[in-house]
């Protein structure tokens, strides 16, 4: 057979962005769609917002950014800030210093020249000098104190407290974090697994506030992991790479098992993860919401913030430490 150079470059020709045309950057595995560089970044960013945009209330006038460094949030914050500060938001940017060696030193250089980049101030909590211990302490003397949780789970307790502390002590009305559709995914399935009624419902684009907690937008909830980091690529966004040097000791924790078995599925069911949070939404969450158990909220008498116990959480981890 002869192969004309016609021919080869049929077969060979280079994929295209859907957009202009041009030479493609990246390929969208799901929607089995190309684009260049500049148009991916439209894409995204069109993305982001419209996720936000459509969930979140017109209601909120200040919003406070969860930031760590790393690809996902710092996504979040160049695609959705401009566009939210035109649209006359006043807008914050929030990072908790961990105290984690050779990680939260650069995540926080990270953060600081995000905030710089875009002309937004900053709130540092730096947990260490702000509350006399560090996630480097908490892991190190976790079994002596036998909290039974793991690491991971302690630091979270500890973020999401900060994150309604910060707001609520500065005014600001919405908390906005860079939580993935991969870690959705994960939440679901493990709530699913375990029963957890309570804290399934909660997960959506959107959760409301109440006199205790402030309210939450998730604009990445339809976003893969995948797709964050290709936007920072693609705009040159400096991001924290190592992972947390805790995150290893987290396998066999059912969210992480749910995030792997996620990656499988896509390989060969591209775009299913999308469709299960689509669908999720729109029809199971509703009929999930009947049964959603009313829970008796208490102030806590340490820090006097609202909690479902008393001392809260987070007290409850400064006291074992002995640092409350
Ligand atoms: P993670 O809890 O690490 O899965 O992160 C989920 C989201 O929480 C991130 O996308 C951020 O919005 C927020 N977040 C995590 N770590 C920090 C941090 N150290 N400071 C501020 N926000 C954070
Ligand atoms: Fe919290 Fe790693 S970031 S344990
Ligand atoms: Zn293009
Ligand atoms: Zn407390």
């Amino acid at each position: 057979m002869i192969t004309s150079p016609y021919h080869l470059q049929r077969c060979y020709a280079l994929p295209r962005c859907r957009v202009c045309g041009s030479k493609a950057w990246v390929k969208i595995p799901w929607g089995n769609t190309w684009f260049c560089r500049t148009h991916f970044i439209s894409y995204f960013e069109k993305k982001v917002y419209q996720t936000f945009s459509r969930y979140t209330p017109r209601i909120h006038k200040k919003l406070l950014f969860a930031v760590s460094g790393g690809k996902d949030s710092l996504a979040m914050l160049y695609s959705l800030a401009g566009k939210l500060a035109e649209e006359g938001y006043s807008l914050a940017v929030l990072f908790i210093d961990l105290g984690i060696k050779g990680y939260s030193e650069y995540a926080r250089k990270a953060v600081e020249k995000a905030a710089s980049d875009l002309g937004l101030s900053l709130i540092v909590v730096d947990l260490d000098k702000e509350h006399g211990f560090s996630i480097d302490e908490l892991a190190s003397r976790k079994s002596t104190f036998s909290f039974g949780k793991p690491i991971c789970s302690l630091c979270g307790i500890v973020k999401r407290y900060l994150y309604n502390k910060v707001a609520s002590d500065n005014g600001y009305d919405l908390v906005v974090t860079g939580h993935t559709l991969n870690d959705i995914y994960a939440f679901v399935m493990s709530n699913l697994t375990t029963g957890n009624l309570e804290d399934l419902v909660k997960l959506r684009p959107y959760v409301p506030g109440s006199a205790s907690f402030v309210a939450r937008a998730r604009p990445l909830f339809f976003n893969y992991e995948y797709e964050n980091r290709l936007y920072t690529l693609a705009r040159g966004i400096d991001v924290v790479l190592q992972p947390c040097p805790h995150s290893p000791l987290q396998t066999g924790s059912l969210t992480t098992s749910f995030k792997k078995q996620l990656l499988e599925l896509e390989k060969e069911h591209p775009g299913i993860g999308l469709m299960f949070m689509k669908n999720f939404l729109k029809k199971v969450i509703k009929s999930i919401e009947y049964s959603k158990p009313s829970q008796e909220l208490v102030r806590c008498s340490i820090c006097g913030m609202p909690s479902s116990s008393n001392p809260c959480s987070f007290c409850r981890i400064k006291l074992k430490l002995g640092k409350a």
